[in-house]
This record gives structure tokens, C-alpha cells and sequence, in this order.
């Protein structure tokens, strides 16, 4: 069978995945603070059963899953099968037992539910068909269940990714995926950032009580002004135009990192980058 979004799966399955190993360190460590307040506003009980949708490495997975003790679940799924081994690994490693992780599209697989809860960090703005994947999670729901999404507010108020984006832009030819041939991410990090879009489309989905809270904090982008370049130059945005650039993009390389440098510079203090960053807490209820 052709699968629409067998690029998106391919993406994540390899270069976004090579990617998101070389920048662990920053990902893991910086995005959990949001996840961390997101699950400080969640009252899983011990004994829930817990759904973590593109779980990634799986870091989110665990932390629900201790949250839920032994007599609870959290099961972590994934399009791509590396996440989902790298993400198994590491819970063994942690001694995490009733963390599970599966390979699965949230867009139309089995989810194995029925689920008290659903948790997703930057797990749902890369679906190519947002309004499958909500249904399928919300059936996975038992009925009351909460969805609650992590997702990035406006580029505009997340400077890291939007003024790295825009000084590349300036510097590389912008090629299309379509025109490029190669394998891509889906819609990106801004796709689910407008409110009105994302409750009609949960609410399309059959989800009620649809709500969103902003959280914004700073972020490490990098240990250092090299790592931050490294890390806009690899992923977001600005990664994406100079990947799909080709040589192009690579023949350019010293004039962006120079930009880059100049961009990212404001950011630096002595304990690392950090930039303010922006997002949606938005939660929903299976009515059941
Ligand atoms: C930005 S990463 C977030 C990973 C993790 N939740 C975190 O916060 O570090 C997005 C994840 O969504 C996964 N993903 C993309 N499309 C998916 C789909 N249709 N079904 C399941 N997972 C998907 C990707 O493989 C990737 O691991």
C-alpha cells in the first residue's frame, strides 16, 4: 500500500533522527522544562494508563510513567522504528519497567487504548493529515480522558527558530521539498501554533472542553555560540532551507554560520544560549 506520509516517516526515521542524536543534549535538557510544567498541571493518578504520542527518545514516556507507579502504563508511540528503540533502550537503561513503546502512525494505527490519558511534547505539528490523527487519539480515549498537547506558540515569539530562519533566508535559496525531491519533516514546528485553527480541528475530532494556557520560558540553545549555530544550522527552519538547498545551501555554509553568529550572539551568557521560547499547553476531553 502507498502510505501518503511515508517521507515524513522516512524523515524522522533517519536524517531528523541522526539529528536529534547529535543534539540530545539540548533537546532532552531544553524542552523538558516545558514538559515539566505541563505535567505539573497534570494530575495523573497511580494506576492511569497513559499515552505519550511521538514520544521521541522517550524521556516524557518515563517521567508519565513513574508518575502512574507500577500499577499504571505510559506507552510511548512513534512513527519512526529508530525513536521507538533508542527510546526502549534508554527506559532499560533508566529501569523504567512500565514504560512500552511502540511503532505506530498516530494518524490511522491501532493505538492500543483504550487510554485514560493522552500526552503529546511537539509530538503533533509534524502530521500531514492533523485532523485523522486527532480522531484516532481521541478514540483511544476512554471517555472522560484528557488530551493535552504541548505545541510552539507563534515564530514570532520564539525568536531562536523565527530570526535564524528569517538571516538564513536572506542568505540561501528557499527550495520547496516538492522541488528538491527529498524526504521532509511534514507541516513544522508553527503548524498547530494558531488557536482557533487547532480547537476547531479538535473539535472537529470530537474532543470538548478545549482550552489552551501559554507557557513561555527561556531555552538552552547551546552550550556555546558554536553549538547554537550548529543546532539552527541542523534542524527547525533554518535547517530545513539549507538541507533542501543542497549544494547550494552547502556552498554557503561560511556566510551563514558568520550570520548566525552575529544573530544567535545576543543570546550568550556564561552558563550557555538561552532565548525565550513560546507555547501552547492546549488540553481537550473525550466526551465518551
Ligand atoms: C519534534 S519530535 C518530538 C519528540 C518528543 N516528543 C520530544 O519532545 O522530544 C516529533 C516526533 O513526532 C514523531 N512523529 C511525526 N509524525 C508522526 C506520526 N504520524 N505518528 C507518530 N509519530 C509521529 C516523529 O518521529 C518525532 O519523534
Amino acid at each position: 500500500m502507498d502510505i501518503p506520509n511515508s517521507d515524513i516517516i522516512e524523515a524522522w526515521n533517519t536524517i531528523l533522527f541522526d539529528k536529534f542524536v547529535r543534539f540530545r543534549h539540548l533537546l532532552v535538557d531544553g524542552l523538558s522544562q516545558h514538559s515539566d510544567a505541563a505535567l505539573e498541571r497534570l494530575p495523573y493518578p497511580q494506576g492511569a494508563r497513559v499515552l505519550d504520542i511521538g514520544c521521541g527518545f522517550g524521556d516524557s514516556t518515563q517521567r508519565i510513567a513513574q508518575r502512574v507507579g507500577p500499577s499504571g502504563a505510559a506507552i510511548g508511540v512513534d512513527c519512526a522504528e529508530n525513536f521507538i528503540r533508542a527510546a526502549e533502550q534508554d527506559a532499560r537503561e533508566h529501569g523504567v519497567d512500565n514504560a512500552q513503546f511502540l511503532v505506530r502512525d498516530a494518524q490511522w494505527d491501532d493505538l492500543q487504548g483504550p487510554y485514560d490519558h493522552a500526552f503529546s511534547r511537539f509530538g503533533t505539528m509534524f502530521f500531514d493529515l492533523p485532523g485523522a490523527a486527532m480522531r484516532n487519539i481521541r478514540k483511544a480515549l476512554k471517555p472522560g480522558g484528557t488530551f493535552t498537547q504541548i505545541v510552539w506558540r507563534q515564530r514570532e515569539d520564539n525568536p531562536w527558530l523565527h530570526e535564524a530562519e528569517l538571516r538564513v533566508k536572506e542568505i540561501v535559496p528557499v527550495v520547496s521539498h516538492e522541488e528538491s525531491g527529498q524526504v521532509h519533516c511534514g507541516p513544522g514546528p508553527f503548524s498547530m501554533a494558531g488557536a482557533d485553527t487547532v480547537s476547531a480541528m479538535l473539535r472537529v475530532a470530537g474532543f470538548e472542553r478545549i482550552a489552551f494556557e501559554r507557557f513561555d520560558c527561556d531555552i538552552c540553545i547551546g552550550r556555546d555560540l558554536d553549538d547554537a549555530v550548529a543546532f539552527a544550522m541542523a534542524l527547525g527552519p533554518a535547517g530545513e532551507i539549507i538541507r533542501l538547498a543542497g549544494d547550494e545551501g552547502t556552498a554557503r555554509t561560511q556566510e551563514v554560520i558568520a550570520a548566525l553568529e552575529e544573530t544567535l550572539a545576543p543570546y550568550l551568557r556564561s552558563d550557555g544560549v538561552w532565548a525565550p521560547s513560546s507555547t501552547w499547553f492546549v488540553s481537550a476531553v473525550q466526551p465518551g
